[in-house]
Order: structure tokens, then C-alpha cells, then sequence
């Protein structure tokens, strides 16, 4: 019998831990909620009227909250003394070091979490894993709790998140369900008993700790294969005729097949699927079944082609060769509605095109020049810890950022669409055309613009899984 949670607190205020915590604030007005975070700046920006988070309708989530039963804090010591429930949403990057690297989760964040826990806790604490993990990692957590010198006692909860980036308000409000795994069934209660504030309860799975675990890489995993699944078809339709949207359309119709994630595209992105995939293949090597990690491994290896296709085409197209050529970049973030660029495709692209010689012109309305300027530098390293002299000068002397597409485009030898930005279907484009060099090329990554009379202006348009 545990008392009803009445104190909650999260310890990482990132894409996932924020927006989470401020809609439970929201529909459990009876529950105290504090987000806290050893970044003191991103503390202050959830503080402020400019969130770290860029979501639709995350601001009035936050406000209606905030400074009420919703708190935003550096002081991680004093929030887990205080909580009942004790969430863990910290970033699991790929490892880049050591055992494992390039494919394992990196779960030095989490330990020391579960570390701090461990020192600081008095009583009884339930602590939720919300962050994603590999299989079997609540063992790791619950040996580390279980040293704790003050004699606390802890339940572990598997509770992953399955929040899209740019709807997670609108999958926070309506989830398709809600997962929670455990061993202790009074501490499942107790979170059960928070979701039920607001969702069905038909839609509250409750799992033993490592199906729900599993369940979280698996999921990922499945959505990205269907992104490679179509992406794949697409260079088979290239090279047919056939178009790919009109498959994706003829496939989905099918009950079995489902219309959801057959959007092909220039890759996918985002901090999940391409870690979560990495994840599950190492966890299939460690225990022994390398046939089933190589299966998986692939869905990797087509997202890579894929992105690597996109500029061969470009470069094919523009009488082989970009060097000199400006291109105007449409979009960055990883999907639209964000401003995460994670993984985002973009970034691949705008190195392959930087290692071609382009000059390159970059618009993305929500994503800050400087993140561009970081994640670009980032992959020039190439995971050294100097950029050479080369990528620096390219940097430097080959990449803009600019504030509009008019600028990204004007006196372009081509455009290449990377995220899918409704105002990007809106532009002007006779203007567009007119300040273009000529002949005048779009490379649509997101196949938006595929129904607009572009052809009549005198563009030459391509997109993805189609020839025309
Ligand atoms: C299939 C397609 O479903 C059908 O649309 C096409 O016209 C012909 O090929 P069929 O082979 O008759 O039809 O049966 P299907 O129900 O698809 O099953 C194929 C195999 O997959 C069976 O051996 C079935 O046992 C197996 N299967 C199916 C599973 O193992 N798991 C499943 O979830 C579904
Ligand atoms: C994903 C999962 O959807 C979510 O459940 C999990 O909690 C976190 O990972 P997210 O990465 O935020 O969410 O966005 P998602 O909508 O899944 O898109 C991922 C990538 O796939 C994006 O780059 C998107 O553009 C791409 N994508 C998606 C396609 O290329 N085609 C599609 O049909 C769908
Ligand atoms: P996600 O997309 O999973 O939410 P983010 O990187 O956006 O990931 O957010 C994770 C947050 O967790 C970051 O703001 C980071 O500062 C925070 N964090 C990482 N380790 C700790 C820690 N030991 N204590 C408190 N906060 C942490």
C-alpha cells in the first residue's frame, strides 16, 4: 500500500523530461511537479518566455503550470530528498569510446543519477526510468539504489516515453498507450494512478520491467525499418518509373500494412532511431545472436545509402559536379514542428555537399544558426578532436546561414528541401526562379512540392522514389 504520489520530480529537463512533466503538471493539478537539470541555463530558458524546446503548444502547457504546481530547478539534491517519484529522463547518447562504441548507449548519465538517488534519498522512493533504455538496464539501477548508505528503499519502474518530436503535446495529451513495467505492483498502482488523471485506463499497459524495456527499442525499431522498408523501394522506383508515393498509397491500403510511416524521404533523423537500432543490434551481439543484429544493422545501413543517393543525384544532375555552385539548403531540424536537429539528414547532406566543393545556404525557421554552426563543425571532425585545416576554411568560406529562402536561393544553381516546413509550399516561386542561376533545379528530399506546377515556371524538379 503506497500512499498516492503527491511529490514528483524529474532529474533531466531535455525534449522528453520537460514537455512530459509539464503536461503532468497540467492534468494533475493535486501533484506537485519539479523538473530539475544540472544545466543551469536550460533551467533558466524553462523559466523564462523562451523555451529550450520548440513544440506547438507547449508554451500554453507550460504557463498554465508553471510557478503553480510546476517547477523548474538546478537544485537536484533538494527535489529527490523531497519526491515521492523520482523520474530519470537523461540523454542515452551512442557510446563514442571504448566497449561497444559507435553502437552501445552511453549509460554514464544515468548511473550517476541513479548514483545521486542512492546518496541523497531517505524513505521510500519509486524511481521511473523514462529515458531510453537497452534491455536490463533496471538490474544495473537497482544494484546501484541498493547500496545506498541512508537504509532507503526503492521500487525500479520501466515507463518509456513514446512522444513524437513536433506533436508531443497532442501524443502527451492522447497516447496511444501509456507503458509501465515493474515488479512491485503497489509502486505500478501508484503510476498507474498519475496517468489515470487523463488517460483511459484501457490504455494504460502495465508490463513485467524488461518487456516494457524491450518494448521501447522495438517499437523505434519497427517505425524506422518502415522509413528504410520505403526508402529502399524508393531507388527501385527511380530506376522504374514506378513512383513510390503511389506504392506507399497501394501498400498502406492494406489493414495488415497500415498507412502510417511510409513517407519516404531524404533519411531519417532524431535522436531515437538510429541510437535505439544501434542499441538493439550490440544488445543482440552480447547475447550471442548475431543473425538477428545483422538484420537489424541494416536498416541503418539503407538510411546511410539513402542520405548518400540524395547527393550523388544532386551532383549527377548539376552535369557532375557542385564545386563553386551555391545550393540553397531548405530546412535543417530533423522533421518540421522541431527545433532538434539530432541526426537531423541535413546535417549528412551538407557535409557531403561541403566535401564536394558547394557553397551552401542554409534556412531552417526554427533552428539556430549557432546549432547549424556546431553541428556541422561537429561532423567535419569526424570524430577527431580538431577540425583540419581544410574543413575549417570550407566552413568558413562555403557555409551561410540565412534568415529567409529568398537569400538560401537567390543566384542558386539548385535547391535541395531537407525538412519538411509547411511554409516551404507557400514560397514564392516565380520569384524564386527568377533570382535563380538557370538552368534552375529543385531537389525536393520531402517530395512537398511534388504537386506544385514548378515544371511550368521552368524549373527542373526531382524528388525522392519517382522520375520524371
Ligand atoms: C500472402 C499474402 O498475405 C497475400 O496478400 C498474397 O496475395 C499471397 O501471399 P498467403 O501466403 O496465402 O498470402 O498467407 P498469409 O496469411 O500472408 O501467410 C503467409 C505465411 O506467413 C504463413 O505461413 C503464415 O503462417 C505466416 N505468418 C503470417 C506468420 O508467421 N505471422 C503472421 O503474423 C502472419
Ligand atoms: C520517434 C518515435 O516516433 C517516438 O515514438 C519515440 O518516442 C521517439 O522517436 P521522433 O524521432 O521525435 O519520434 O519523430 P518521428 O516522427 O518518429 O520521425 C523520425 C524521423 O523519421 C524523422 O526524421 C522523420 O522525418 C522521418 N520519417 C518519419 C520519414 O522519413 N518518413 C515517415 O513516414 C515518418
Ligand atoms: P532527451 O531528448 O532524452 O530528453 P536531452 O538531451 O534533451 O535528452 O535532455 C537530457 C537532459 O538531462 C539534459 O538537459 C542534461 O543536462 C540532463 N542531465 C544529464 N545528466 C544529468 C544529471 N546527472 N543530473 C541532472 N540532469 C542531467
Amino acid at each position: 500500500n503506497v500512499e498516492p504520489i503527491r511529490k514528483i520530480c524529474c532529474i533531466g529537463a531535455g525534449y522528453v523530461g520537460g514537455p512530459t512533466m509539464a503536461m503532468i503538471a497540467k492534468q494533475c493539478p493535486d501533484i506537485e511537479v519539479k523538473v530539475v537539470d544540472i544545466n543551469a541555463d536550460r533551467i533558466a530558458q524553462w523559466n523564462s518566455d523562451e523555451l529550450p524546446v520548440y513544440e506547438p503548444g507547449l508554451d500554453e502547457v507550460v504557463s498554465e503550470s508553471r510557478g503553480r504546481n510546476l517547477h523548474f530547478s538546478t537544485d537536484v539534491d533538494q527535489a529527490i530528498a523531497d519526491a515521492q517519484m523520482i523520474f530519470i529522463s537523461v540523454n542515452t547518447p551512442t557510446k563514442h569510446f571504448g566497449v561497444g562504441a559507435g553502437r552501445a548507449a552511453n549509460l554514464e548519465f544515468i548511473e550517476k543519477c541513479a548514483r545521486k538517488i542512492a546518496e541523497v534519498a531517505q524513505g521510500h522512493k519509486i524511481v521511473v526510468e523514462k529515458s531510453t533504455l537497452p534491455v536490463r538496464t533496471a538490474e544495473a539501477v537497482k544494484a546501484i539504489l541498493a547500496g545506498a548508505s541512508s537504509g532507503a528503499t526503492f521500487d525500479v519502474l520501466s515507463n518509456p516515453e513514446f512522444l513524437a518530436e513536433g506533436t508531443a503535446v497532442e501524443d502527451l495529451v492522447a497516447p496511444d498507450r501509456v507503458l509501465i513495467g515493474g515488479e512491485s505492483k503497489a509502486a505500478v498502482d501508484a503510476l498507474v494512478d498519475v496517468y489515470a488523471h487523463w488517460v483511459p485506463r484501457e490504455k494504460l499497459l502495465t508490463t513485467n520491467l524488461w518487456s516494457s524495456e524491450l518494448s521501447k527499442l522495438t517499437a523505434n525499431a519497427f517505425l524506422a525499418q518502415r522509413v528504410s522498408s520505403i526508402n529502399s523501394i524508393s531507388a527501385l522506383c527511380e530506376a522504374t518509373e514506378a513512383d513510390v508515393d503511389e506504392v506507399a498509397m497501394a501498400i498502406g491500403m492494406d489493414s495488415r500494412i497500415g498507412p502510417k510511416f511510409l513517407k519516404s524521404s531524404v533519411g531519417f533523423g532524431g535522436s531515437c532511431f538510429q541510437k535505439d537500432i544501434l542499441n538493439l543490434v550490440y544488445l543482440c551481439e552480447y547475447f550471442g545472436l548475431p543473425e538477428v543484429a545483422e538484420y537489424w544493422e541494416q536498416v541503418v545501413k539503407m538510411n546511410d545509402y539513402q542520405k548518400t543517393r540524395f547527393v550523388r543525384r544532386i551532383v549527377r544532375t548539376l552535369f557532375n559536379t557542385v564545386s563553386d555552385k551555391k545550393i540553397g539548403i531548405w530546412g535543417f531540424a530533423f522533421k518540421k514542428d522541431t527545433n532538434d536537429t539530432r541526426e537531423s539528414a541535413a546535417i549528412y547532406i551538407c557535409r557531403d555537399l561541403l566535401h564536394e566543393r558547394a557553397k551552401i545556404s542554409i534556412y531552417d525557421p526554427r533552428v539556430d544558426a549557432e546549432q547549424i554552426r556546431r553541428d556541422l563543425a561537429d561532423v567535419m571532425r569526424n570524430g577527431d578532436s580538431e577540425l583540419s585545416a581544410a574543413s575549417e576554411k570550407l566552413l568558413n568560406e562555403n557555409v551561410e546561414i540565412v534568415t529567409d529562402i529568398h537569400e538560401a536561393s537567390k543566384d542558386a544553381h539548385g535547391i535541395a528541401v531537407l525538412t519538411e516546413w509547411d511554409e516551404f509550399k507557400d514560397a514564392d516561386f516565380e520569384r524564386i526562379h527568377n533570382e535563380m542561376k538557370k538552368p534552375a533545379f529543385i531537389f525536393d528530399g520531402r517530395n512537398i512540392l511534388k504537386n506544385l506546377p514548378l515544371a511550368d515556371i521552368g524549373f527542373i524538379y526531382q524528388g525522392i522514389g519517382f522520375s520524371r
